[in-house]
C-alpha cells in the first residue's frame, strides 16, 4: 500500500472546499430516472447525459472528484474524447463504482447484501490504469419490522471492509458507503439507532481487515425520519443528531465524510449540510462534504429531458447545485444564494 500516494489523493478530494459528484448510477437506475422524464433509455442517451455533465463549464470550481460507472468510464464525447480524460484535464479526479449491485440476502427476508468481490483486484488494477484514483462500494440497510438484523449489518460491514482493503492495495482510495435507506416511515430516533449500530460494525470490520483509516472516505446517510413518516425534523435537529452520531462512531483518523443524498429534496440536502457546519464547524475532526447524485443532478436532468437545445440551461442548473453545496460545506448556504439561479 502506498500510504503517501493514497493520502495525497484523499487531500485532493477533501482538502479544497469542494465535494464529490456521484454520476455512477447503474444502467438500471439511470434508465429508471430517464423513464420518469420520458427520456429514451438507450446507451446513446446515457452517453449524451454524461457528456452534458462532464463538459459543464466551471464544474471543477465545486467538484474535486466524480464517481463514474463501468459503462461511463469507457465512453467518449461526441467528438471522441474519453470522459475520464476531460475530467482529468479539468483537475477533477475520476473514481469508479466497483460494487456490482445488491441481491437479496438468503434466509433474511427484506435484507440485501452487495456483490462484487469476485475479480475485484483485477478490475481495480484495470481501472487504475485507465486513470481512476478512487472507488466506491455501496451497501444498503433497510429499516422495517424486525430489520435490520445484526447478521445483515455484519455481512455488509465485512464486505465493505474487504473491498476497502483491496482498494488500498491497488492504489485507489476507498469510498465506503453504508447507506441506511430513508424509504418507509421509520422515526428519526430509529434511524439514529440503526446508523449507530451500522457504523460501529463497519469500523470494527475495517479494523479487522487492516484498512488504513487515514486513507479512506466514509459516505454515509444523514440521520433522517423515513420519507413517509408524518413529520420531518428541522435542519438544526438533523445536524445535531447526525454529527453527534458521527462523533461517537467515526474515528478522528478518518479524513473525510461525504454524504449521499438518499432521496432528500435538493434544497434540504444543502440546508442540512449547511446546518452541520454552522453548528459544529469548529469541532468536527473530519472534513464534512457532499457526494450527492440526485440532490446535485436532478434539476439538470429535469431541464435537459434528452433535448440538445436544453444542454446549456441544464449545465447552469448543475453548476448552481455545485455552488449551493460548496457554500453549504462552508456553512454559507442561504435562501438568497439558492434563489439566485434557476
Ligand atoms: P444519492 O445522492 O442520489 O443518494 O446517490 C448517492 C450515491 O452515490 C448512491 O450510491
Amino acid at each position: 500500500m502506498d500510504v503517501k500516494e493514497l493520502k495525497n489523493i484523499v487531500n485532493q478530494l477533501m482538502g479544497n472546499g469542494k465535494g464529490l459528484l456521484a454520476m455512477d448510477e447503474s444502467v438500471a437506475t439511470c434508465n429508471k430516472r430517464f423513464e420518469a422524464l420520458g427520456i429514451p433509455q438507450t446507451e446513446e442517451y446515457r452517453r449524451k447525459y454524461r457528456e452534458l455533465i462532464v463538459t459543464t463549464p466551471g464544474l471543477e470550481t465545486y467538484i474535486s472528484g466524480a464517481i463514474l460507472f463501468q459503462e461511463t468510464i469507457r465512453q467518449t464525447t461526441e467528438d471522441g474524447t474519453l470522459f475520464i480524460d476531460i475530467l482529468i484535464k479539468k483537475g477533477i479526479i475520476p473514481g469508479i463504482k466497483v460494487d456490482q449491485g445488491t441481491v437479496p440476502m438468503p434466509a433474511f427476508p427484506g435484507e440485501k447484501v452487495t456483490e462484487g468481490l469476485d475479480g475485484l483486484r483485477e478490475r481495480l488494477i484495470d481501472y487504475y490504469q485507465k486513470g481512476a484514483r478512487f472507488a466506491k462500494w455501496r451497501a444498503v440497510i433497510a429499516i422495517d419490522h424486525g430489520i435490520p438484523t445484526t447478521s445483515c449489518i455484519k455481512a455488509n460491514a465485512y464486505l465493505l471492509a474487504r473491498y476497502a482493503a483491496l482498494c488500498q492495495e491497488c492504489g485507489s482510495v476507498p469510498i465506503v458507503e453504508p447507506e441506511v435507506l430513508m424509504d418507509d416511515n421509520h422515526t428519526f430516533e430509529k434511524c439514529a439507532e440503526v446508523t449507530t449500530e451500522v457504523l460501529h460494525a463497519l469500523f470494527n470490520a475495517l479494523y479487522q481487515q487492516r484498512v488504513n483509516l487515514e486513507c479512506m472516505i466514509l459516505k454515509p446517510n444523514m440521520i433522517l425520519s423515513g420519507l413517509d413518516f408524518r413529520t420531518q425534523d428541522d435542519a438544526g435537529a438533523i445536524a445535531e443528531a447526525t454529527v453527534t452520531c458521527f462523533l461517537r462512531c467515526v474515528p478522528a483518523a478518518v479524513p473525510g465524510i461525504a454524504f449521499l443524498s438518499g432521496g432528500q429534496a435538493f434544497e434540504q440536502a444543502s440546508e442540512r449540510l449547511n446546518a452541520m457546519h454552522v453548528k459544529f464547524g469548529d469541532i468536527m475532526p473530519w472534513t464534512l462534504t457532499f457526494s450527492f447524485s440526485r440532490a446535485i443532478q436532478q434539476p439538470a436532468l429535469e431541464a435537459w429531458k434528452g433535448d440538445d437545445q436544453q444542454i446549456a440551461i441544464a449545465q447552469r442548473l448543475l453548476l448552481h447545485r455545485g455552488t449551493c453545496n460548496a457554500a453549504a460545506r462552508r456553512g454559507e448556504y442561504t435562501n438568497a444564494l439558492e434563489a439566485h439561479e434557476g
